[in-house]
């Protein structure tokens, strides 16, 4: 069967970990070793129009006006074809991306792409999916993008198979947070997360208390979050992230994301912390440190980022919105 028609676009926004995802159960089928939980950003979203159409030949993929790189634009028509097959066509498809996030820079570009292409495609194709099964989808092509279809706090239930494996929104209450992200390098990062969790898990022998520890790190932070403790978040969220950095320093060979900057970086929340600053950091696939705080410190944090590392540019962020699918006009 064929589709040729409209074509579908969807928006969906970035997502910063505190409790983390790193390592798979089952690859194929993205099934993580550990439950997640992320704050969607209102900063960083992908724009993501697809059509299907009779008169492709293959798929074409472009990203910010040029055509995507061969092994991330297969990676794309993998992803396709999951959707091609549960909608029973096989009808090539023309996708165009527009990414605000810098890619590959470990600021979770792969999260907010996955899930716009989701919602994208799947409408294109006409499937009309609920936002569970969207977040099962997104999981496929990345799993930190099962997130990402959902706004603010978000929990991805690990699951043990591709049914129960899917993210939920969680209720904020009364917690206020705020999220500054620290770019220290913007550049292509050497060790994909997809290529550096397969090497802790197979290798680290720090991997296994990492995950044993991390289901307790998870049901800490949402009784931090339903107290609105956030001194209790931070602490959280960066004894979680530091764990899982260490699981890559056991890997054989071993490999860190951090730079110079990076440390630099974690020194001031140090020290802001010893001025009485509520504070925290996380780090993901990438040198960039997020630095987790109050909205109402935001200013004090930046000044003191001022002195400590000049020049580093810095998104400050809050929570933002789920995803976002509409018919194409264009
Ligand atoms: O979704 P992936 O395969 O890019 O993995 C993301 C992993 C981390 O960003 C390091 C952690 C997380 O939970 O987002």
């Amino acid at each position: 069967m064929s589709r040729t028609g409209r074509g579908a676009v969807a928006t969906a926004h970035s997502n910063i970990a505190l409790i983390k995802y790193w390592g798979k159960r089952d690859a194929r089928l993205a099934i993580p070793s550990t439950s997640s939980l992320s704050l969607t950003l209102d900063v960083f979203p992908t724009t993501t129009r697809v059509a299907f159409d009779d008169a492709l030949e293959t798929d074409t993929v472009q990203l910010d006006g040029a055509p995507m790189p061969p092994r991330a634009a297969a990676r794309v028509s993998d992803f396709l074809d999951l959707v091609r097959e549960r909608a029973g066509i096989t009808t090539a498809a023309r996708v165009v991306t527009e990414n605000a996030v810098p890619t590959g820079a470990g600021l979770a570009s792969s999260a907010s792409g996955f899930a716009a292409l989701a919602g994208a495609a799947s409408t294109a194709a006409g499937l009309d999916l609920d936002t569970r099964e969207l977040s099962r989808l997104a999981r496929r092509g990345s799993g930190s993008a099962s997130r990402s279809v959902f706004g603010g706090l978000v929990q991805w239930n690990a699951g043990t198979g591709d049914a129960d494996s899917y993210a939920e929104p969680v209720p904020s209450g009364d917690l206020s947070l705020a999220m500054i992200v620290v770019v220290v390098n913007a550049a292509e990062k050497a060790v994909s997360s997809r290529d550096g969790m397969r090497r802790t898990v197979e290798t680290s022998p720090f991997y296994e208390p990492w995950v044993s520890r991390s289901a307790d790190d998870l049901a800490q932070m949402r009784r931090a979050i339903a107290d609105a403790d956030l001194a209790s978040v931070c602490e959280i969220a960066e004894s979680n992230a530091m764990g899982m950095h260490g699981t890559m320093l056991g890997a054989r060979p071993p490999f860190s994301y951090w730079e110079p900057a990076s440390l630099a970086v974690m020194g001031v929340v140090r020290a802001l912390r010893d001025r009485g600053v509520v504070c925290g950091f996380t780090m993901d696939a990438g040198p960039n440190v997020k630095i987790i705080c109050s909205p109402s410190d935001v200013a004090t944090v930046t000044a003191a980022l001022d002195d400590a590392v000049p020049g580093a540019e810095r998104i400050v962020a809050g929570p933002g919105p789920g995803l976002l699918i509409r018919e194409d006009a264009s």
